[in-house]
């Protein structure tokens, strides 16, 4: 970093106090032999064989890598395989037909299996119905669906046919579907009627008809009915029903395509920090070992595991670790539609119990809610089933990461806290649950065969406990090949801040600030956008967050920069307390000692407005944009993506009133 002030200079990395995995887990671990650190370290490249053989080739793969195009890397180019024959077929051939590998909760109670065999015949007819229609190798296949069995379905079918597909989530706008179906010259769509949100039905398809409106090709669409009587449809021109298309090609098979290691499996838009979302590429063969590798070394997934991620398939997390990763490795993975709170906030225990869930994998933003609610819906359950648990997708404070461990994993779980990307395509940075002491607070080191720096502005290694820019300096499998609209873009966004083309180095920027500690373990900061400059000191918002949410009673803050009368930064933090707690004048002296403790006096907040909840996003992230709006009194932008949009009012009129 360029200034001597900035932020967290002298301080150490703030990791809770270490644990160690208990020895019953460490005894069955798939990977316990710590000697893997240095083997990958001395047989780099070549270590991620350990990857690759774990997939069914059509054609063996003789190269690991291909370096000569850096930074656009191939992965065992010359292999060729298909991805839904390495998550279904060879599962029948090695006789487990009968084996679950869908278990279904619905919004409604509904449930369902899919044993191997239900989920092989499924995809293969939905397979041949997309061919008929047209669908060739290589033509983008969007998918707008829910999370219902149909949506994986889909994924697994156009994967069999070589079409790569485009999940769009499906709590996205029209507007946002258009940009994206556009942006890939997708011709194919894959919908449904509607959902149930909460209790009410909500119409999925006239979204997707506005999107198609304003699209020049004549798209054709496959409508699955999720809502039957609740919400009737008709079906007008180049539209099919997925039921009648599947009774039409009941019972056909259809050859799994092999593909180039390197072909395109799929693509997920990613919003980036300019306003045209990003088409992060990623391919069959390196993407698929990647993901099965870490969902074998990192989430510890046996075959005969019943494993829950509960994320949705509409991003990256679903995709590699609800879909790809566990089916590829033949588990048995839950899909749950719905929200942690209805019909009760014990729906996610009540899942766990009764189906025997082994591995459970969430984000910060749930286990902060269930910290806010209370462990008596934990322990009105059995939990003892559970072996592991994983976190993801923001960085985690020591406790709740306490919390999660004591009242879901009975005080005993390992937890994996496990940094990653869309881009990345699958873990980075995680402790190996079977040979690694966790610390609180800190994802952990970089998976074997994965080297990570933390640097400053001229790419230099800062200190241990210093702050500095999160960058991979070696390629992996699962990394994303380029973006969709361009090459050039891919080498701007991700590659040219800390590489040296003519050296021929090249190192991956993040996006993301991080601390390392003496023993390579790293506390991810934030996104570099989430850095704001008070009084000339540069504060990560999320060490600033942390800290308050250290408070006893806090659940949940949200920081951001506003300005004051002079336009210089104020910090202002909008904070939830957990249920029990007032949010009195008590628990805000709190507030405020905790951050001058953990920072200093730097960082004590000019506001602390408390709010029953926090703006977020449909995936959970804390739209901090909009507070930052509220704090500096600016005219909001359009909060319909918001989970809970009537939040926002409330905590403009809760500010307003002080
Ligand atoms: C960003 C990537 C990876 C799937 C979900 C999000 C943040 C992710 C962690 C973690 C701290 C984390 C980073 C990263 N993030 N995991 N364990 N600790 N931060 O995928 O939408 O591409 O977001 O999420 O800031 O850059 P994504």
């Amino acid at each position: 970093m360029d200034d001597r002030n900035g932020w967290g200079r002298d301080r150490p990395v703030p990791a809770g106090s270490p644990h160690s995995p208990p020895d019953s887990f460490v005894e069955g671990a798939n990977v316990s032999d710590p000697g893997i650190y240095e083997e990958f370290a001395e047989r780099w490249p070549d270590c991620w064989e350990r990857a690759a053989d774990l997939l069914s080739w059509d054609v063996p793969y003789e190269t690991v890598l291909e370096d000569d195009c850096a930074p656009f890397y191939r992965w065992f180019a010359d292999g060729e395989l298909n991805a839904s024959y390495n998550c279904i077929d060879r599962h029948l051939e090695a006789g487990r037909k009968t084996h679950a590998a869908i278990r279904w909760e619905g919004k409604h109670g509904e449930r369902e299996t899919y044993t191997y065999q239900d989920l092989s015949v499924a995809v293969n007819e939905v397979a041949a119905a997309l061919r008929d229609l047209g669908v060739a190798a290589d033509d983008v296949v969007t998918i707008y669906l829910p999370m219902i069995p149909e949506l994986p379905i889909a994924m697994l079918a156009c994967a069999r046919i070589g079409a790569p597909h485009s999940v769009v989530f499906a709590g996205l706008s029209s507007d946002a579907l258009a940009t994206r179906m556009d942006a890939a010259d997708s011709e194919y769509l894959i919908t449904c009627d509607g959902y149930y949100r909460r209790g009410d039905a909500f119409n999925q398809k006239s979204k997707a008809d506005n999107a198609r409106l304003s699209l020049e090709a004549d798209v054709q669409t496959v409508v699955v009915d999720r809502l039957g009587d609740d919400l009737p449809h008709v079906l007008g021109e180049n539209e099919y029903d997925y039921h009648d298309l599947r009774g039409e090609f009941a019972g056909r098979a259809v050859e799994p395509v092999s593909r180039g290691a390197e072909d395109m499996l799929f693509l997920m838009y990613t919003s980036g920090t300019t306003g045209e979302p990003k088409g992060v590429v990623h391919t069959t063969g390196g993407y698929l070992a990647h993901v099965a590798w870490t969902s074998r070394a990192v989430l510890d997934v046996e075959p005969a595991d019943t494993y829950w991620c509960a994320a949705d398939i509409g991003w990256i997390t679903g995709h590699s670790y609800i879909v790809y990763g566990p089916l590829a490795l033949g588990t048995t993975t839950v899909i749950y539609e719905g929200t942690p709170d209805y019909p009760d906030r014990d729906r996610l225990w009540e899942i766990v119990d009764r189906n025997a869930v082994d591995v459970f994998y969430t984000a910060p933003t749930a286990i902060r809610a269930f910290m806010k609610w209370g462990e008596k819906y934990p322990e009105r359950h059995d939990l003892s089933s559970l072996r592991l648990l994983g976190t993801v997708g923001e960085p985690i404070s020591p406790r709740p990461w306490e919390w999660y461990r004591e009242h879901v994993g009975g005080g005993e779980c390992p937890i994996v806290d496990t940094w990653w990307q869309t881009e990345t395509g699958a873990v980075i940075l995680s402790t190996l649950p079977g040979i690694d002491e966790m610390k609180p607070g800190a994802a952990g080191p970089a998976l074997p065969g994965i080297e990570a720096g933390v640097v400053d502005e001229t790419g230099a290694d800062v200190d241990p406990g210093e702050a500095g820019y999160l960058v991979l300096s070696k390629p992996w499998p699962g990394m994303a090949r380029t973006l969709y609209d361009g090459d050039d873009r891919f080498r701007a966004e991700y590659w040219e801040q800390f590489s040296d083309p003519n050296a021929d180095e090249w190192r991956y920027f993040s996006g993301d600030t991080a601390c390392l500690d003496g023993d390579g373990y790293v506390t991810v900061l934030g996104r570099v956008d989430d850095v704001i400059t008070v009084s000339g000191r540069r504060l990560s918002t999320m060490e600033i967050e942390s800290a308050i949410t250290d408070v006893e009673g806090i659940a949940e803050a949200a920081v951001v920069g506003g300005s004051d009368d002079r336009g210089d930064t104020e910090i202002h933090a909008y904070v939830s307390t957990e249920s029990g707690y007032d949010p009195d004048a008590t628990v805000r002296e709190a507030v405020v000692g905790s951050l001058e403790s953990a920072i200093g006096p730097v960082a004590t907040p000019d506001e602390v407005v408390f709010t029953p909840e926090l703006p977020k996003t449909r995936s959970g992230k804390i739209m901090r944009r909009l507070l930052e709006d509220v704090a500096n009194g600016e005219e909001l932008e359009d909060t319909s993506a918001l989970r809970n949009p009537e939040i926002v009012g409330e905590i403009q009129a809760e500010r307003d009133g002080r």
